[in-house]
């Protein structure tokens, strides 16, 4: 349970909002590379309460500016993409991908250039990685240190991430993706058709079949791992330990031999959130038939591939005739199950009426670290969890069986992998 004014402070991302003002100090995925062509049409993006307009150069560079014109307002959405710059069709002012007028045609010749150098553009850094358009829409000079994660780094064919725009507010995708007690429940339909889900586990029929892990945690300097500990009798513990990049990121426990799964979940606004699935495997490149495993269902379009997701006027399509085979009802693919429940609670959840059990231990940790950040934010201490570039490739979920004698917090998953994957 959280005091009602609690829940707004970590809830609430527009510019003024301290939550809103911490979260714009981490790179965050704003669209994916693939959206935006050189010359091509400008995208709208929304994030964190506001809108910008991300588009590509004739030299294939990419700008990220807020969506109104800096003259007086028009979107640029709107506007023309014309040799390396973008032009607002209301006066024809023209700006660069570094954020500068570059042309400011309806004023008079003789002052033209000298009034267009004293203008102020609304841009932001952007970068390119993992298919998507990085941005840092936060105050300090220095953009803090690039997320170099594994996916990051990879060939393009390594690499699968795709977006969904869904109505609930950022801290509900983001609970989802930590909570672990609810994966052999609501997602049991998958688990106990024996259906690889791609997301899960081969061997995730373990954790079907042991409902409640013993959870243990282990805070970090980019957040939280979280170890969902079964044991197997025989001295053998089945470990699933997730990894929490506060305040985005989330990395699935997986196998040795199936693809690595990460989600980031950016808020959009207050009551939307953009949930960022990215499949990828260090190893080979990813199979058409892999990346459907996760997508099944989906609505085909990669910038929204759950906007066929329905909603509670349609209950979110549920099939209760499949309930007897499927436990919830969504026998679509696992993410919309997730999606789905989220919706359900209300695009922006009251948690002061909750009642939380052993079970939401971790929900209670992380909103704790989140509080503590935010307050120390706001009191002139530099946002948490913004690490060393080398330290992020290091960063990877497991599944896998350790002796139960093993501290898992000493594990180290990169290593572990490769050791199983020469065996
Ligand atoms: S509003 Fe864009 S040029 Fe005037
Ligand atoms: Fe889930």
């Amino acid at each position: 349970m959280l005091k009602v004014e609690d829940n707004e402070l970590l809830t609430r991302v527009g510019p003024r909002a301290p939550m809103g003002r911490m979260l714009r100090e981490y790179w965050m995925p704003a669209c994916r590379s693939a959206s935006l062509v050189a010359d091509g049409a400008p995208q709208r993006v929304r994030l964190v309460g506001e809108n910008f307009v991300a588009w590509r150069g004739t030299d294939g560079r990419v700008g990220f500016i807020y969506e109104a014109c800096p003259h007086r307002g028009a979107s640029m959405a709107l506007a023309r993409n014309e040799h390396n710059g973008l032009r607002c069709i209301f006066h024809g002012w023209k700006l660069s991908v570094d954020g500068k007028v570059v042309e400011c045609p309806a004023e008079p010749a003789d002052t033209r250039d000298a009034f267009a150098a004293r203008l102020k553009v609304g841009h932001f850094p952007a970068r390119e990685a993992g298919g998507m358009v990085w941005v840092y829409l936060g105050k300090q000079a220095e953009p803090p240190p690039f997320p170099e994660f594994e996916f990051n780094n990879l060939p393009d064919s390594h690499v699968c991430a795709r977006r969904a725009l869904v109505h609930y507010n950022w801290l509900q995708g983001l609970e989802a993706h930590i909570d672990a007690s609810h994966v052999g429940i609501l997602h049991s339909g998958f688990l106990n058709a024996g259906k690889p889900t791609a997301i899960s586990a081969r061997d995730l029929g373990l954790a079907a079949a042991h409902k409640a892990p013993r959870t243990e945690m282990h805070v970090t300097n980019y957040g939280l791992r979280e170890g969902a500990l079964r044991d197997l009798g025989d001295g053998k513990t089945y470990a699933r330990i997730r990894e929490l990049v506060l305040p985005f990121f989330t990395f699935i426990p997986h196998a040795v031999d199936e693809p690595c799964s990460g989600r980031a979940t950016v808020p959009v606004d207050d009551e939307w959130d953009a949930e960022w699935y990215i499949m990828y495997d260090t190893q080979k490149p990813l199979t058409p038939e892999t990346i459907e495993l996760l997508f099944a269902g989906s609505s085909g379009d990669p910038d929204n591939f759950a906007s066929n997701l329905g909603g509670p006027e349609n209950l979110w399509h549920q099939d209760r005739g499949s309930m007897d085979r499927h436990f919830s009802g969504f026998p679509r693919s696992v993410p919309f199950e997730d999606f789905i429940i989220q919706e359900s609670m209300g695009a922006l959840v009251d948690r002061s009426g909750e009642q939380l059990g052993r079970a939401d231990v971790i929900l209670v940790q992380v909103r704790r670290m989140l509080l503590d950040a935010v307050r120390d934010f706001e009191a002139g201490k530099p946002a948490p969890w913004n690490i060393a570039r080398e330290q992020y490739p290091n960063i990877r979920a497991i599944a896998t069986t350790i002796p139960t004698a093993m501290n898992w917090t000493e594990l180290n998953a990169v290593e572990t992998f490769r050791e199983q994957a020469a065996e």
